[in-house]
């Protein structure tokens, strides 16, 4: 078998994508870099200001909550079109701040892994089952799913789930001719992520410093996990599925 050209490997041209809270932060990211490689992207995001930033992007904006089976299904069936969905980025999700588990009440811990982990299978069904020509699906995961950490346990549970079900989902999705992948960030410079640190940043802890502390000495920002999004779902990944991709500067080598 000839060889393909890297150029057609990373040429999204005639691919209709969905990334689920691309309004802002990683998720913006993402959809940009999709756009860039020329695919057409929908934008599911609940919050109706990420209708700006698709359209400063050429892409479409469903309004959606990920977790109204309805809304879902609308937003999934926008972005497939008649000719059908070839990728799925299910990257929406929720990290607000547990404290420590006696604390964390069943309802906190409901609605976590209603939005982090139900939702993304709900929309991993409904996506799949509108892929005529197979695709690629990438699941947000987080270091968390590895590392754990004090006080974010119900987060830590969900991600962990995610990295599951991204594994399960790989093998029963594989023949149908859809890649699924994951990513773990390590911690993201975005504006969920300044909102919880506010407090921190507020008590006088240099949260730019925190931000940047990993090997490599940069703030992880949500290009770098945009380009691995870009990876996996493009040819160039075309033998990878059940991957947990790590982009975390190197803070859990
Ligand atoms: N930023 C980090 O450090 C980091 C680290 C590890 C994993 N992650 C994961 O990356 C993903 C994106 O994180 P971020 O930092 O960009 O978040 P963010 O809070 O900055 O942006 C999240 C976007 O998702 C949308 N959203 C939230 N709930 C939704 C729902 N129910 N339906 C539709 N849209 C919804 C929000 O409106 C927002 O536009 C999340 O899954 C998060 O857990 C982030």
């Amino acid at each position: 078998m000839p060889t393909p050209a890297l150029t057609d490997l990373i040429d999204l041209g005639g691919k209709r994508a969905l990334v689920t809270g691309g309004g802002k932060g990683i998720g913006a990211a993402i959809a940009a870099r999709l756009r860039e490689a020329c695919a057409h992207v929908t934008v599911a995001d609940l919050d109706p200001d990420a209708q700006a930033s698709a359209d400063a992007i050429g892409a479409d904006f469903a309004r959606c909550d990920i977790t109204d089976a309805s809304e879902l299904a609308r937003a999934v069936d926008a972005a497939a079109g008649d000719a059908g969905l070839d990728i799925l980025v299910n990257n929406a999700g929720i990290f607000p701040t547990t404290g420590p588990v006696a604390r964390v009440s069943d309802e906190f811990v409901h609605h976590m892994l209603d939005v982090n982990v139900r939702a993304q299978f709900s929309a991993t069904r409904e996506a799949a089952d509108r892929m005529p020509r197979g695709g690629a699906i990438v699941n947000m995961a987080s270091v968390a799913a590895i590392g754990g950490g004090a006080n974010i346990s119900a987060y830590a549970a969900s991600k962990g789930a995610v990295v599951a079900m991204t594994r399960a989902h790989a093998n029963e999705l594989g023949p149908q001719g859809i890649r699924v992948n994951a990513i773990a960030p390590g911690i993201i410079d975005t504006p969920g992520v300044q909102e919880q640190l506010a407090p921190l940043r507020a008590s006088g802890v240099d949260i730019d410093k925190r931000i940047a502390a990993n090997p490599v000495g940069i703030a992880g920002q949500p290009d770098h996990i945009a380009c691995g999004v870009l990876f996996l779902v493009s040819d160039l990944a075309r033998f990878v599925s059940g991957h947990l991709l790590v982009i975390d500067g190197g803070s859990t080598a």
